[in-house]
């Protein structure tokens, strides 16, 4: 990888995960960076997206970052223009990164290979990666817990279309934690086998400290599978219900990437309920993804070397 893109967890050391992960918290403290001069960025969604298309474009603006609009479906790749025209097309008009969500597993291999100036933030690639979302959940783990090894983290549901299962169970089992899995057995394979076991709902709620839900991806499913879905049975077999809810260890949190589907793989009252820390990974996300772009950034030679300043005049001193 490029040291100014970042495309997948699968590159990060330990050492970087954990930088990455103190500089969000620097950054929820206050820390802030200036640029060397207008920075542009551009954030290319061709998949829905709420939370990390907002969330990335909170982050840019926060360091300081000019945002482009883009629309992909008003754009010219309605006419049959390429994702490799389209980000050659924004680099060459100045755009210094392109933060992009697309549904090709890896679509960012050929534009690295390409080797433009502009820098790649993958935003989730088909069923691939979810680096940043992974990011911000090893964030939310560490504000919680303040480490890694020896944590008892459950990956629930569908596993198959994740991406965020993907990348979690990397970072997960190389930062020491324990993976489990969760969920109907047909979304189970071996690349989750060699990460950890899979278990019953009821092997599983009063074991963990972490239990991360994830959603049912209906436009995933083909239509066969989408006609047999009943919301109640998978909620009665692999959901937090409320009933689960009550085994889970005290200290124990409950995490979801979103968007949830409320009643399916959680009890829409347990959303919010005190061991959630669902809204805060959406917080988290902000300063997860101002950390990623700041390397970026860096490895650009755009940030002042001076950047050290630091909201609320509190204690936060930045060496570059
Ligand atoms: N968690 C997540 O990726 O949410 P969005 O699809 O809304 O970006």
């Amino acid at each position: 990888m490029r040291k100014h893109d970042f495309v997948t967890v699968a590159d990060l050391s330990n050492d970087q995960v954990l930088e990455l992960v103190q500089r969000a918290e620097a950054f929820k403290h206050g820390a802030s960076i200036q640029l060397k001069r207008p920075v542009y960025a551009i954030n290319l969604f061709f998949e829905n997206s709420t939370r990390t298309h907002t969330s990335f474009e909170m982050a840019e603006r926060k360091l300081g970052m000019q945002v482009l609009n883009f629309e992909a479906q008003t754009s010219s790749i309605q006419k049959g223009e390429t994702l490799y025209d389209t980000v050659k097309t924004v680099s060459s008009i100045g755009a210094d990164i392109a933060v992009i969500r697309h549904p090709k597993d890896a679509y960012y291999q050929p534009l690295l290979q390409a080797n433009l100036p502009i820098s790649i933030a993958n935003a989730g690639d088909g069923a691939g990666q979810h680096p940043s979302q992974c990011l911000l959940d090893m964030m939310t783990i560490y504000e919680e817990f303040h480490h890694f090894a020896g944590l008892k983290v459950a990956i629930v549901g569908d596993l198959l279309h994740s991406r965020v299962a993907k990348s979690n169970m990397m970072l997960l089992k190389d930062l020491g934690a324990e993976v489990v899995f969760g969920g109907p057995d047909a979304w189970y394979s071996d690349e989750f086998a060699a990460y950890g076991p899979h278990l019953s709902m009821g092997e599983i709620v009063d074991q963990v400290d972490v239990l991360m839900l994830l959603r049912v991806q209906h436009e995933r499913l083909n239509q066969t599978d989408n006609q047999s879905f009943s919301q109640a049975d998978y909620h009665k077999k692999y959901g937090l219900t409320l009933e689960r809810a009550t085994h889970l260890q005290k200290q124990a949190i409950i995490m979801h990437p979103a968007p949830v589907n409320r009643g399916v793989e959680i009890a829409s009252e347990l959303v919010e309920c005190p061991q959630s820390r669902i809204f805060q990974q959406m917080t988290n996300g902000v300063f997860t993804r101002m950390a990623i772009l700041e390397t970026l950034l860096r490895a650009k030679n755009l940030i002042q070397p001076t950047s050290n300043l630091s909201a609320g005049a509190d204690k936060h001193v930045i060496n570059y």
